[in-house]
């Protein structure tokens, strides 16, 4: 199974909430995961980097990867059944190296903000999206949210984004997010993701990844 992380706008939280789901599924779900860090940032790729300077394993592997060999890839990790693959890319839609990747992906984690440029951004994400894969379940992640601001456009943004998929609890802006690493989640973080990344996982990828661990 294919999970793709991505949203037009930056700086979201993609990068962020693709390593922490990848915990989980290693470390919760007992899974194996691969992600492919397909940003031109290479965010994930260099945080691996500089935790293995430290002698630290990680949980899966993180290989950087051009959104080019998406075709390659894909071919490669279909072979592997029960194996997660969790793609980190920039999502900027007029990038056309995006639609084979978008034809191809099974899933989909759009996180996002109630703020305008957010919403607006995510939105025609979610409309090309659509228009290039009928079938792939979109989950949008509310993230950043602060518990001290009244958010006016919430229930409204839902309703929009329900016509393209499923919408999660929000996750909350917290510093502590801005420290995680591929080898380990902190429990104060846990406790805050479990509840939205134990939904997106029963409702979306234990029915692929059951079937297989059935046949064992
Ligand atoms: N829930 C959160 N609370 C606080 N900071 C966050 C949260 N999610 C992401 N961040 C921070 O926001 C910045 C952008 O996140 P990142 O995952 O790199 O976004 P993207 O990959 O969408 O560009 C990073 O500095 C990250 O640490
Ligand atoms: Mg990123």
């Amino acid at each position: 199974m294919i999970i793709l992380f991505a949203n037009q706008k930056g700086g979201v939280g993609k990068s962020t909430l693709a390593v922490l789901f990848a915990n989980y599924l290693s470390l919760v779900q007992n899974k194996e995961v691969v992600i492919f860090d397909m940003d031109n940032q290479r965010s994930i790729y260099n945080k691996v980097q500089a935790a293995q300077v430290l002698e630290n394993k990680p949980l899966y592997e993180v290989e950087a990867a051009e959104m080019e060999q998406f075709s390659t890839i894909n071919e490669i990790v279909r072979e592997k059944e029960g194996l997660i693959t969790i793609l980190d890319v920039a999502g900027n839609i007029e990038n056309d190296s995006l639609i084979p990747i978008f034809k191809g992906i099974d899933l989909i984690i759009c996180p996002f903000a109630y703020d305008e440029f957010s919403v607006g951004a995510t939105i025609d994400f979610s409309e090309v999206v659509r228009t290039l894969n009928e079938k792939a379940n979109i989950v949008f992640v509310p993230n950043r949210i602060k518990t001290n601001v009244k958010y006016e456009t919430l229930e409204s943004v839902n309703k929009v984004l329900l016509n393209f998929g499923a919408v999660t609890r929000p996750l909350p802006e917290r510093i502590d997010f801005q420290r995680i690493t591929t080898f380990e989640t902190p429990p104060s973080i846990i406790q805050a993701v479990s509840p939205v990344f134990d939904l997106i996982f029963n409702e979306f990828i234990h029915k692929y990844t059951g079937s297989w661990k059935e046949k064992v």
